[in-house]
């Protein structure tokens, strides 16, 4: 069925379908239709502190304003990761920004975190109603030079800490200029330290420990995640996630996309972020818990991810793709190994 509509969606523009797409199913959900479809997925997960109903999650970036919370929820999602919210609303990049690259299942997006600011998400938020475990991705205005960057990430993460089950730091979007740098031993080392130490201001504060994580780039050498592998273990850091899209273009050499910019998502990123997870997970040696996302089409890819030395794994490219599907497929294939 899923394969039917994705016939007529995908002669239009991928921006308008997602937010039509969503848009549909906003009101199944407000006139009670979804509920009919909603599939509670239980394999329950404790990592980073927190019960996860199942280890499967969505990615940053396909509700980047926490509005559609209750329809991803209901979707059977374990964990939902919205974002990536910055402390000021802004546009993002100007259109078109995302290209189906369709004969490799791929995505090119540049959005630019278009959001509507930090707190206008929070308030989508607590108008939702959810089970699953709640991710707020935060990352830095597109004109705040990078040498202030710690503060939007401070900003964000003071009004996230209450209402997130958990935080995400995304250093690795290939969309906001200089970001990446921040994956960087010194400017790491300054956002860790910043972040830790408020994380502890407020734990007393609010008497709730919130756990936060930081997002990689496939994009790194070794010399690069030794540095953050290092960092993370030194300061105590929760967790990470490998990881974001990449601008490798090498496996889409004949798709005449090819020299769009942005990052890339989806089958071809697959070994490439599947190598970052080894490296970095014969690195981390459990103490830092690892959240496997790229390229993940089928159960055979989450288990691959798994086996790599992920804990719990999210999807976007996959699921515009497959359809709601995948996640059922991915559950089905868990549950029959155990
Ligand atoms: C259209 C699009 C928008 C994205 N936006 C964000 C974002 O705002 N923040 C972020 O951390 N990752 C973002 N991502 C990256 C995804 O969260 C994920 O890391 C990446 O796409 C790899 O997973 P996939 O191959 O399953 O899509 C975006 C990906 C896509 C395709």
């Amino acid at each position: 069925m899923y394969y039917f509509f994705r016939r007529i969606l995908f002669l239009f523009d991928p921006e308008i379908v997602h937010y039509f797409v969503f848009g549909i199913l906003k009101l199944l959900n407000f006139i009670g239709l979804l509920n009919l479809f909603k599939n509670p997925k239980k394999d329950i997960k404790h990592v980073f502190g927190l019960n996860f109903k199942n280890s499967i999650g969505v990615a940053a970036g396909l509700d980047k304003n926490g509005e559609y919370i209750e329809i991803l929820d209901k979707f059977g999602f374990g964990f939902i990761e919205i974002g990536t919210v910055t402390p000021r609303p802004q546009k993002g990049n100007s259109k078109p920004r995302l290209f189906r690259v369709e004969e490799q299942d791929a995505l090119i997006n540049r959005f630019g975190f278009n959001n509507q600011g930090i707190d206008k998400v929070l308030e989508n938020v607590k108008e939702s109603n959810y089970s699953a475990i709640l991710g707020i991705n935060i990352g830095k205005n597109f004109d705040t030079e990078i040498n202030h960057a710690v503060d939007d990430y401070l900003i964000c993460f003071r009004k996230a800490y209450k209402i997130a089950d958990y935080i995400s730091v995304n250093i690795s979007s290939p969309n906001t200029k200089n970001l990446r740098d921040l994956q960087s031993e010194d400017h790491l080392n300054i956002l860790i330290k910043h972040l830790k130490a408020e994380q502890s201001k407020l734990k007393k504060l609010h008497q709730k420990y919130t756990p936060f994580l930081v997002k990689i780039s496939p994009d790194l050498e070794p010399i690069n995640l030794d540095v953050i592998c290092k960092t993370l273990i030194e300061n105590h850091v929760d967790g990470i996630i490998a990881t974001n899209t990449t601008i490798d273009r090498q496996d889409i050499l004949s798709s005449k996309y090819f020299q769009e910019p942005g990052g890339l998502s989806g089958r071809p990123l697959k070994n490439k972020s599947t190598s970052v997870l080894k490296y970095i997970s014969k690195r981390l040696q459990g103490k830092v818990r690892i959240i496997g996302v790229g390229g993940i089409s089928s159960y055979e890819d989450a288990k691959e991810k798994f086996d790599s030395g992920a804990d719990l794994i999210q999807i976007y490219t996959g699921l515009i793709y497959k359809g709601p599907g995948l996640i059922d497929e991915i559950h089905r294939g868990i549950q029959q190994e155990k």
